[in-house]
């Protein structure tokens, strides 16, 4: 019988120094390295994000060899996040790959990031289904970095049917929640607040986007001026509506994400849905996903369990298992790149 391969992944794309291990689609490590520093800032600075993937990309290396409990010498080949992130910490990770390529001897794989949060689906039992999606399908990511709707014919065909024209669906969770006093990132402090919160209490107004992208910075700011105007007139506005402001924000966000994939599903007449990227870890955008997919007995729903949304080493690895099957072999010449291009 044919061996099966042993793949170690590595994500150093933003602020996680992540590292796995994968074989036969099973994950035997998924070691996290965390950079808590960035909380006080708002949002994370590259000179230090760079500087700590550096600090701790050896022990998660480490790490997540001896949790897999097999040897260095047993791991076949090395995927590694090219691109898009910030360039210092791409650096970091793809240095540390080719080097460990060259020393054991074994293929480079290089890996799209936002293409590794949709195909995190692929790993054994990654979401709350427990099975493939089948292509096609279309893949909803939304991250710190990225919105996109995708339309996914195989494991590298993948086509763009919109994206954001301007701030990512993260990024804006962010930036609101940090006038509500929240730290980075305020993602998940939004959700945590939204719990007994009233989501009707507040309406703010849904961007109004032809077509299949999305616009999320007239949002922002008028949740922001909002939130100012109610400031001026009573200071401890904020304090005494934290969690209807937060349960309205999320509310609005899991529709304008779920309009717009109806719309998607509608125009390609493809009913098959997987959410991916961080934002998808937020409860209200999948019992939302999950109650329409209920209701509308052509949807098939794909959500990842919570672990495999947030950048984690495991989509690095598992890209790299697929693309190893296929003999999608990377030079040790490539070059890290910030800005998302294409599949
Ligand atoms: O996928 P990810 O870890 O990194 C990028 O590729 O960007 O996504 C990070 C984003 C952050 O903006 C964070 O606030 C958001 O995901 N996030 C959440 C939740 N958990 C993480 N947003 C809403 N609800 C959550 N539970
Ligand atoms: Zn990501």
């Amino acid at each position: 019988m044919k061996k099966k391969p042993i793949i170690l992944g590595i994500e150093s794309s933003c602020d996680e120094t992540a590292v796995s291990i994968i074989k036969n689609r099973d994950v035997l490590s998924n070691i996290i390295i965390h950079q808590y520093i960035h909380k006080k800032y708002g949002g994370v600075v590259p000179e230090l994000a760079s500087r700590l993937h550096d600090r701790n990309i050896i022990t998660a290396v480490n790490q997540a060899i001896d949790s897999a409990k097999i040897k260095k010498n047993q791991i076949d080949a090395v995927s590694f996040t090219l691109g898009p992130g910030l360039i210092g910490s791409l650096l970091v990770g793809a240095s540390f790959a080719k080097s460990f390529s060259m020393g054991l001897e074994i293929p480079l794989l290089t890996v799209n990031h936002v293409q590794a949060h949709i195909l995190v689906h692929f790993i054994k039992n990654a979401n709350i289904n427990n099975s493939y999606p089948k292509f096609p399908f279309l893949g909803l990511v939304i991250s710190g970095g990225h919105t996109q709707i995708v339309k996914v014919n195989d494991f590298f065909q993948m086509e763009i049917l919109g994206s954001t024209l301007d701030d990512s669906i993260g990024d804006t969770l962010d930036k609101v929640a940090r006038i509500l006093g929240f730290h980075y990132p305020g993602g998940p402090m939004i959700e945590l607040f939204s719990k007994n919160g009233n989501c009707n209490k507040f309406v703010f107004s849904k961007p109004s986007v032809n077509g299949l992208n999305f616009s999320f910075s007239g949002f922002k700011s008028h949740v922001l001026q909002f939130v100012r105007k109610e400031l001026k007139k009573n200071s401890f506005f904020i304090k005494q509506n934290l969690s209807d402001i937060c349960a309205s924000i999320q509310r609005i966000i899991a529709e304008i994400l779920l309009e717009k994939v109806q719309k998607a599903t509608l125009k390609t007449g493809i009913y098959r849905v997987a959410l991916a990227g961080g934002v998808s870890a937020n409860c209200e955008i999948r019992r939302m996903f999950i109650s329409f997919a209920k209701e509308n007995k052509k949807w098939e729903i794909f959500i990842p369990k919570k672990k495999y949304t947030t950048d984690n080493g495991a989509m690095i690895a598992i890209t790299g298992l697929l693309k190893y099957e296929k003999n999608l072999f990377d030079s040790i010449h490539v070059s890290p790149y910030s800005k998302f291009k294409t599949f």
